[in-house]
């Protein structure tokens, strides 16, 4: 399986392209609204989103301006989501460095999110497409309500798996199937291809969140730039943990703990509770339900040309079954 490098090795060019109109579109006269923004661009980030929107606009006529001005705006609003998201979490680190509200304050992160969601918008009106407007605008609405039906679920040990997967679909699964469909767009590619691609990237972002809940329990520090056991501090309960907690010898064990780390409002050592799932069966179910995802995506492929960039897209959607970070 080929690493990320390898895979983005064909579009280097331009992604550095993206990164130069990335880093143009943050400055401001604003010393610390342009700061906090460059902490967060140069801290990395795999850029995935990007990448989808220049591998789908290969299916119709590639033109490098029109793609960065739909995978500008596309990292700029994810850049938004998780400035605000690191206020919400309470998160010290990302991509393995301070975050905007760390290193400033809550209050500068609010105001650092909505300028880079306002640069998004300013950027994304040179596509001259209501149409591609909208589907942003609606996406960004879902990944609100996705965002405010997690905290409606916190602690809350009665959810469904249904209930979980709903709202990664909102919050992470539709962006990412937006960049598929939007590139193919802005590329001209006919409404079937859109299509197709819109299905693989919903598909693939499902998988995405599922291995994000899986490394956020199983990882290290290292590996994924933040403290393991963030999730289960802050009350999100996801797919591992409702697996574990069907396991009847170690539900109890598992509905103690949980209620301690509620009472302690997530100020505690949760080393124990990661120690129960990662002894369970329950990561090895939810990454197989992350496979059962990439395999979906790869078959949304199925009747598109067969070029490199459809070769790309499969070895992306291998690398994000598998990804450690
Ligand atoms: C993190 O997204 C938030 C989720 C949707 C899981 P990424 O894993 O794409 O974050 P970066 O951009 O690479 O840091
Ligand atoms: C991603 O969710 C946030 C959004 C999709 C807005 P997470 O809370 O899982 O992301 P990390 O783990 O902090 O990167
Ligand atoms: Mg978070
Ligand atoms: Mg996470």
């Amino acid at each position: 399986m080929k690493n990320l490098l390898e895979i983005y090795a064909r579009k280097k060019r331009d992604i550095a392209a993206i990164e130069r109109v990335l880093e143009e579109s943050v400055y401001s006269d604003h010393s610390l609204l342009r700061e906090a923004s460059v902490h967060l661009l140069k801290a990395g980030g795999k850029r995935i989103r990007p990448v989808f929107v220049l591998l789908s606009g290969e299916f119709g006529t590639y033109r490098l301006d029109t793609m960065q001005n739909v995978a500008v705006p596309l990292e700029l609003i994810h850049m938004a989501t998780l400035v605000h998201d690191d206020v919400i979490d309470d998160a010290d680190t990302r991509r393995g460095q301070l975050t905007v509200r760390a290193k400033w304050d809550n209050r500068i992160a609010m105001y650092t999110g909505d300028y880079i969601f306002a640069k998004a918008l300013g950027v994304v009106t040179r596509i001259p497409n209501p149409a591609v407007h909208q589907i942003m605008s609606k996406a960004i609405v879902e990944m609100c309500i996705g965002e405010m039906e997690q905290i409606r679920f916190f602690f809350e040990t009665e959810q469904t798996i249904r209930d979980y997967l709903l709202r990664i679909k909102r919050k992470t699964a539709l962006l990412i199937a937006i960049s598929c469909q939007l590139g193919a767009m802005a590329s001209g590619a006919p409404d079937r291809v859109s299509n197709r691609l819109y299905a693989f990237g919903y598909n693939v972002g499902m998988a995405f969140q599922i291995r994000d809940d899986i490394l956020d329990l199983t990882g290290t520090e290292k590996q994924i730039g933040k403290p393991p056991g963030s999730d289960i501090k802050q009350g999100n309960i996801t797919l591992p943990v409702l697996l574990a907690l069907r396991q009847p010898e170690l539900k109890d064990k598992l509905l103690a703990e949980l209620a301690r780390i509620h009472e302690l409002d997530g100020q505690t050592d949760v080393s124990r509770f990661l120690g129960y799932i990662r002894g369970s069966d329950a990561i090895r179910q939810a990454d197989a339900l992350s496979q059962a995802y990439i395999d979906k995506a790869i078959a949304a492929l199925e009747t598109l040309p067969d070029m490199q960039a459809k070769k790309d897209l499969v070895e992306v959607a291998h690398f994000i079954g598998n990804r450690s970070y």
